[in-house]
This record gives structure tokens, sequence and C-alpha cells, in this order.
């Protein structure tokens, strides 16, 4: 049998967690792969962290991050970067993850090349592409150039099916982030925490470009100023290092007692940390999704949300960036047990922890028990 060259490419730090569990499984069919991998290196100090986790060492690692550069210089160096890459290696397939301007730059370049491109987490849309900006706008042109779009829910099928993506194309295998969750919860023990033992505390996480500025300030007051009537609770927030966000976290959150700022984790500490947390409280993608998996209330501080499984599974509250709702968030939880009891249920609508396996099996045009029931990996669709 030929074997086929894949290219998996990451550029970010969700992107490494996502794409690892399928790179590890890719391996483990060496008779069938021959897997490589790129860097953008979009992030630098948060990929690496992550890649050293999973013992991920890139073939080759383009390191684009320039502090403050923008979307377009960004997108544009991606692109040439992969573009070149491709022309000098070719490969069968390209596979990346997610919403970022890595995965919208090359999937321009798959596109270009007519290499195929495989999208993990396809078909998440809030219909805004003002929210997540630019993520929404991104997802949908790495849909466009998709080959194989891996849709982690039936909901994220559905969306594509809606727009026009053939049903043959469309596979739904549940989300990566829950193999790699499980996986570093299974062979890892919790690592030392910075708040004091016993005590609750709220794991936060804060970054989306649409609410820098004024936005991104009322968070940071409304969390400063409930922590410091509420001494019993604490705040753990490992703060994004983009300026946009650091700068007005240090300013307004920094040398208060019962609130911890601390560089970003790992994800061998971050897990662990989400799981000792009371709640957590962020705009991040992966987080709405760990959150249901661990049973763990999120309060999502966003308008909009592409992932709509974890709020109607109640364990997810939109809040928005908006003092009023995010306090009276914080009161349910902290304060309301029924009410925590009911939103802290333990539930998977983001996957078993198999989803990178059923990507290879895709991959090999293998039929699977897609994520959500049925067979041949597409049957539960009925848009
Ligand atoms: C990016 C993605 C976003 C994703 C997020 C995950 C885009 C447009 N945005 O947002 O979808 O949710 O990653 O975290 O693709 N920085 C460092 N070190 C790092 C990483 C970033 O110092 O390891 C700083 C740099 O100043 C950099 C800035 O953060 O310029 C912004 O990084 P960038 O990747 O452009 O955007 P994120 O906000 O991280
Ligand atoms: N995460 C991490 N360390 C941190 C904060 C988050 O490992 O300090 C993990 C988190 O568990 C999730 C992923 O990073 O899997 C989410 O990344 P981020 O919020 O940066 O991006 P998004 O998911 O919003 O694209």
């Amino acid at each position: 049998m030929t074997i086929k060259d894949i290219l998996c490419v990451v550029g970010t730090r969700p992107e490494a967690i996502k794409v690892a569990p399928v790179i590890a499984a890719l391996r483990a069919e060496a008779d069938t792969f021959r897997v490589r991998v790129l860097a953008t290196a979009q992030h630098r100090d948060m990929l690496d962290q992550i890649l050293e986790v999973f013992s991920i060492v890139p073939d080759v690692d383009l390191d684009l991050m320039r502090p403050g550069q923008s979307l377009n210089t960004l997108a544009g160096r991606v692109l040439i970067g992969v573009n070149e890459y491709l022309t000098d290696n070719p490969v069968d397939i390209v596979l990346a993850q997610g919403d970022t301007t890595t995965v919208m730059a090359v999937s321009i370049a798959c596109f270009h090349n007519q290499v195929s491109f495989g999208h993990i987490e396809a078909g998440l849309r809030t219909g805004d592409l003002s929210a997540p900006f630019p993520e929404e706008f991104n997802r949908k042109i790495a849909g466009l150039a998709a080959e194989y779009n891996f849709a982690p829910t039936k909901s994220a099928a559905e969306n594509l099916l809606r727009e026009g993506v053939s049903r043959g194309a469309v596979f739904i295998t549940g989300n990566t982030v829950i193999d790699s969750l499980f996986d570093i919860l299974n062979r890892t023990d919790p690592p030392p925490v910075p708040v004091p033992a016993d005590q609750p505390y709220v794991l936060m996480t804060c970054h989306r470009r649409e609410i820098f500025g004024r936005p991104i300030r009322e968070v940071f007051e409304t969390v400063r100023d409930y922590l410091s009537l509420h001494r019993e609770i604490y705040l753990w927030y490992p703060v994004h290092p983009n300026p946009e966000v650091s700068q007005p976290a240090h300013e307004i959150l920094a040398g208060k007692p019962n609130i911890v700022l601390s560089g970003p984790l790992d994800y061998i500490a971050f897990s662990h940390a989400m799981k000792g947390a009371k709640l957590l409280l962020s705009d991040s993608g992966g987080v709405q999704e760990e959150g249901p998996a661990l049973g763990k209330p999120v309060l999502v501080l966003r308008d909009l949300t592409e992932r709509p499984e974890g709020v109607e599974a109640g364990t997810c509250l939109l809040v928005g960036p908006h003092r009023g709702r995010i306090e009276a968030g914080l009161d349910k939880l902290l304060y309301d047990a029924e009410e925590y009891d009911r939103m802290a249920r333990a539930q998977n609508p983001y996957g078993d922890g198999k989803a990178a396996s059923r990507i290879v099996a895709a991959l090999k045009g293998e039929s699977f028990e897609p994520w959500g029931g049925g067979r041949g990996g597409r049957e539960v669709i009925s848009a």
C-alpha cells in the first residue's frame, strides 16, 4: 500500500492541544501515514509549552510570532511560508485545526496548490463575522478549502450542510480537545496550586480581540470589585501575554490579596487547575468544551458562542463582558448550591476522547461510528 504523506500544521496554543492527539494517532499507523509537523509559531512561548507537554518536535518551524504584528502581516507571512514549504515538500494531505490566522492562511495555501486540506473542528459558527473576530471569517475560509471536514458535533456538521458542503465531506468525530484532556488527566498528577488549600477559586482566562479596550477593562474591574467584597473566594488568572490583555490585567488586578495572576500555564497545570476550580470564567473556545467534560460550570465572557452544546447542556452560561451579568452569574454559582449543582453535572457534548481515532479512520476511508451515534461517520446528520 502507498504511504500517504500528511502535514500537520500548528500555530497557537489551542491548535497544538487539539492537533496533538491526531499526530499521535497518525504516527501509530506508520504503515499508512508518514507524518510531518509544521509550526508556524504564530504563538511562541505558549505554543512551545504545549509542544513540550505532548513531546512534539516540529519538522519545520517558521518562527513567525512578532509582538504586535497585524493580522494581515501574520496572514501574509503564514501564506508565503507554508506555500514555500509545500512547493519544496509535496504532501498528500494537510491538516490544521480551528479558526486562527494560521488555519485560514494554510487553507488558502492548500487551495492555491490544489493540495487536499483537512479541517479539524470544522463547522463552528456564530453567524456573526464580528464575533468572534476574526475567527468566524477564518473558519468559513478554511471550510471553503476543506476536502475533509472533521466536525466535532452534529450541530457543527449541520452548519456545514446548510452551507452546501457535500455530505460525503463531513465527518462527525467529537472534539480532539477531549482526547487531550482525558490523556493529560489520566497520566499526570496535579502540580501545586498558588491558592490556599481548600479555598474555592474561580479560574479565569480572557483574550478575545473583540473585547479589547473598554469591555475587557469592564471584565477586570468587575472581578476586582466582586473579589474585594467576597474575600473568601480566590481568583486565579493565568494572563495571556498579548499586551492588550496583560497591560490592563496587571493594572487593574495586581496586588489584591485574593487574586493570583500568573503567566500562561502549560496544559498539565491548566487541566488540573480546571479540575480543582469551583467554576470557570472565560471567553476561550477550548474552556467551553473542557468545562462540561469536567462538570465545571463556565461563565462565558461572550454574548455569542459557536459552541451552543455546552449552553444547551446547562454547564455554560453566556454572561458577556458585562458587569451585571458577570456579578449575577458569580452570585448564582458561588452562593446558590442548588443552581451550582444544576450546572455542575459532568456532560460530554464534545466527545468521548476518541475523536483522533475517528479522524484517522476517515482519512483511511474506513467506516466508523460517528460521535453522537449512527454509522459510517455521517448518518446522524439530518439537515
Ligand atoms: C490567537 C488567535 C485566537 C486564539 C488564540 C489562542 C488569531 C487572529 N487569533 O489570538 O483565535 O483563540 O490565539 O490563544 O489567530 N504573544 C506572546 N507569546 C505567545 C503568544 C502571543 O507574547 O506565545 C503575544 C504577542 O505580542 C502577539 C500577541 O500576543 O503579537 C497576539 O498573538 P496572536 O496570535 O496574534 O493573537 P491571540 O490573541 O493570541
Ligand atoms: N489553556 C492552557 N493554559 C492556560 C490557559 C488555557 O493550557 O494558561 C488551554 C485550555 O485548557 C484550552 C486552550 O488552552 O484547551 C484554550 O486556548 P485559548 O483560550 O488560548 O484559545 P481558544 O480556545 O479560545 O481558541
